[in-house]
This record gives structure tokens, sequence and C-alpha cells, in this order.
């Protein structure tokens, strides 16, 4: 059907979601049209291209882009299509092309900007109306492009929002990513997961901040965790620390999560403070906040390290954890189907045991092959099951509606409770993008 924009603002009431926001084929195009490939959609960080040479894929809403690092060590991105008969021009998730990229079709050849640098047989061309300077025959680039503190964007859009104004509240992700290093620089490490969800983008946006769930749907990892905890202690032995992102979904209860407040940011971003602030006084935790001394004076490295923050949720398209080093792209493919990749950082200059921390919370948390995910995927995939029936109409976001109290334009939580604050705040941003025109909102 095609959608007018009243019947769009009909699907989200201040308390409740129409099922047809997850599930309508159509409402998906026009969300790919007026949020996806209208705000600001994260490329990837400086550190996957590396070296001269080396690409990277990306998707911006359905266009597919590429990411690359000139021999000056510019970084480009550009669509992936080639402008002779249009194939894509890499297929290969990542590489190494120094020479420049070489369609593989008619082997037409381009620079790392995307410029048209050669072909064979171009004698062919002569008289004709092709012009190897005319920019119709090179790669197109987005219309804008621009990074912040090395994480890079696009937006499809010729106007609208700077990209720092439009990060807005959610730039402290960023910052608290790259100030946790004491070397002042992070660095991604190795590939990433690629994991495919049978669920609407919007279920895993909102299952991050959702603090009324870990005690339920991960309860059966945390007792499993504890156990182990336990018995490794009989035999006299202290469990490794990366056991502890396991057993505290036991160990911190249903209730324990009330104590953990959200907080909404213009522009649909929302952050979930506290849970794992990561400041213990183990040996190995001190040795690294005596780096961060060292490398930015007491005052300004405790400023650093005293940010509350456990999980960051960047509007339309990504999760990061910063305490713990873990940032998650999404990329929606369908109504009901959805790609996520799952990265982890390094921080320069930090000691090996910090790393370890970020890998064990990788593997045992965010990975496609934890219990925890497991559980998680298992849930949204019954979500979308069940919305896809005529077992009901709405969604319901009620959970300490009309307690979120608001401060200079960013919403927060009613203390001492599991607010859906961040699922209502995020679903009235989507209202707002959905029922502008796209390209400038
Ligand atoms: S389609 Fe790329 S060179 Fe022909
Ligand atoms: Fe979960």
């Amino acid at each position: 059907m095609t959608w007018s924009n009243d019947e769009i603002a009909k699907l989200v009431e201040p308390d409740r979601v129409h099922r047809k926001a997850y599930v309508d084929p159509d409402i998906f195009d026009l969300e790919m049209e007026r949020i996806f490939e209208t705000l600001w959609v994260y490329i990837g960080h400086e550190s996957q291209v590396k070296n001269p040479g080396d690409y990277y894929l990306a998707q911006v809403g359905r266009q597919p882009m590429i990411m690359t690092r000139d021999a000056n060590g510019e970084i480009h991105v550009l669509y992936n299509r080639c402008p002779h008969r249009g194939a894509k021009l890499c297929t290969a998730h990542s590489g190494n092309a120094r020479r420049g990229l070489r369609c593989s079709y008619h082997a037409w050849m381009f620079h790392l900007d995307g410029k048209l640098n050669n072909m064979p047989a171009m004698q062919g061309y002569d008289g004709t109306n092709f012009d190897i300077n005319d920019p119709q025959f090179h790669m197109k680039k987005p219309p804008r492009v621009d990074n912040y503190r090395g994480f890079w964007f696009a937006s499809l859009a010729e106007e609208g929002q700077s990209l720092e104004d439009h990060l807005a509240g959610s730039k402290l992700a960023f910052d608290q990513l790259v100030d946790r290093a004491p070397g002042k620089e992070i660095e991604v490490v190795g590939d990433c997961f690629r994991m495919v969800q049978q669920s609407n983008w919007k279920i895993f946006l909102e299952n991050q901040l959702d603090s009324s769930h870990p005690g339920v749907t991960h309860e059966s990892t945390g007792h499993a965790a504890l156990t182990v905890e336990s018995d490794i202690k009989k035999h006299g032995e202290e469990p490794p620390m990366a056991y502890g992102f396991l057993s505290d979904f036991k160990r911190i209860g249903f209730d324990g999560w009330t104590k953990f407040g959200t907080v909404g940011y213009p522009n649909g971003h929302a952050t979930l403070e506290g849970y794992m602030g990561l400041r213990p006084t183990d040996p190995d935790t001190n040795e690294y906040v005596k780096r961060m001394y060292e490398a930015y004076g007491e005052e300004k490295a405790e400023e650093i390290l005293a940010v509350d923050l456990h999980h960051v949720l960047v509007y339309p398209c990504l999760s990061i954890q910063p305490p713990l080093q873990q940032l998650r792209t999404i990329r929606p493919l369908g109504p009901n189907k959805t790609m996520t990749e799952i990265w982890h950082f390094r921080l320069k200059g930090a000691n090996e045991a910090i790393y370890q921390r970020a890998l064990g919370y990788y593997y045992l948390v965010n990975s496609p092959s934890t219990m925890v995910n497991a559980d998680d995927l298992f849930n949204w995939w019954k979500c979308q099951q069940g919305l896809e029936s005529d077992g009901g109409d709405w969604v319901s976001l009620h959970r300490d509606y009309g307690r979120d109290y608001q401060e200079d334009g960013v919403w927060h939580s009613a203390p001492d409770s599991m607010s859906e604050l961040p699922l209502r705040h995020m679903m009235q941003a989507w209202k707002t993008y959905m029922t502008a025109n796209g390209k400038g909102a």
C-alpha cells in the first residue's frame, strides 16, 4: 500500500507502536529512503583501511559502498559500482588494491579516490562522447562523507545537519572509545563477526537498552556461570574475570536492573548508564589506571574514567559499549532480516589484560556463538513471528510511561525503574523521520 504521512504517524502512539511498523514491506522501503538513505550512517573505523590501497565494503540503506585509503593516506567513500556497465567493483569484504581498483568484467581501472585511470583498448572511445575526465565515468561519491574521531559516516542527503550535530549526545560513545586509550588511539582487531537476524532492525535496537530482559532471558546463562565460578573457587582458585560478564546476569537479578538509568538524546540516540563501569582495583586495572594518569595527568584521566556509561545507541545504525571497546553496526536487509557486524577494538598503550577483557566480552556476550546472543536471537525471531500474525495489533511500551523527565532537551528515565524510555524515544524519532520527506531531514 502507499502510506500517507498521516497514516504513518498513526502507527506510533506515546506508549505503543502498531505491528505494521515492523512487518510491512512498504514501510521498510520508506525506512530505507527516509532514515537509512537520509541520516548519517556508519561506514567504518579508519583502522579498517589502515594501509594505502586498503578497502572495506559497507552499506548505506540499500546502497553498496566501499571505503578506501589512497596513497596519500586520504580516506574515501564511494559507491561500489562500475560506471561502465554497472558491475559491483569489489565483492570481497576487504582487501588491498595498492595499484587501484580493477573491474573484473572489462578491466576499467580506477584510482582509490574513484577517478577512472585507464582501460584496455581505449582508442575505441575516440570520437565518442566518452571523456576519461568526466565524473560520470568515475565511481560516484555519496553527497556527504565525514568522520568523528576516526569513525567514518556517509549521508545520502545533499543537505541536512552536520555529522556532529546529528550525533549530538551520542558523541560521548566515540569520545569514550578513544579517550580510554592511554595511547589516545584505538584500532579494530581482526575482522568482525557477521550475523543475520531473522527479525526487524528495530527489534535489535530496542533490545539493547531493555533492562527488563537480562534478568529473564539470560538468567539461565548467569546461573550456569555462577555454578562454574563456585566450582573453581572450591578448588582454591580465582575464576577468570570475564566469567563475571555471564554470572552478573544471575547476580544482578531481575530487580537489580532498576539501578541503571536510561537517557534519550535529540535525534533518537539513547544510552544505558552504569552496569559495568569497570573500575575494579585488581592489579591489571591499577596498571591501566597508572598508564592513563601518565598519558593524561590524574585529573583528566579520572574525568575520562568516571563517565558512567555502559551502552550507547547511535540512531539508527550503531550499538556501542565503550567501557568494553565493543561496536555493532546495523544493516537492515528486509522487514524481517537484519545483518549486524560485531567489532571490538584494542586501546593503544593499554596493558594486554585490558585487551583480553574486551576479547572476553566479545566472545562470551556479543559473538554469534554465545548462550547470551543465542537466547536474544531466539526472542527476536519469536517477536517477529508474533508480529507477523493476526494475534494483536499493538506492541506495548507502557513500562514507566509518564514518569520520564526532561532536562535541557534530554530525557531521563524515572529513578529506580526499568523504564521503556529508550524504546518510546526511538519510536518518536522514527515518527519524525518517517513523516518528513527524507533527503535532508
Ligand atoms: S562493467 Fe566494469 S569494466 Fe565493464
Ligand atoms: Fe540480551
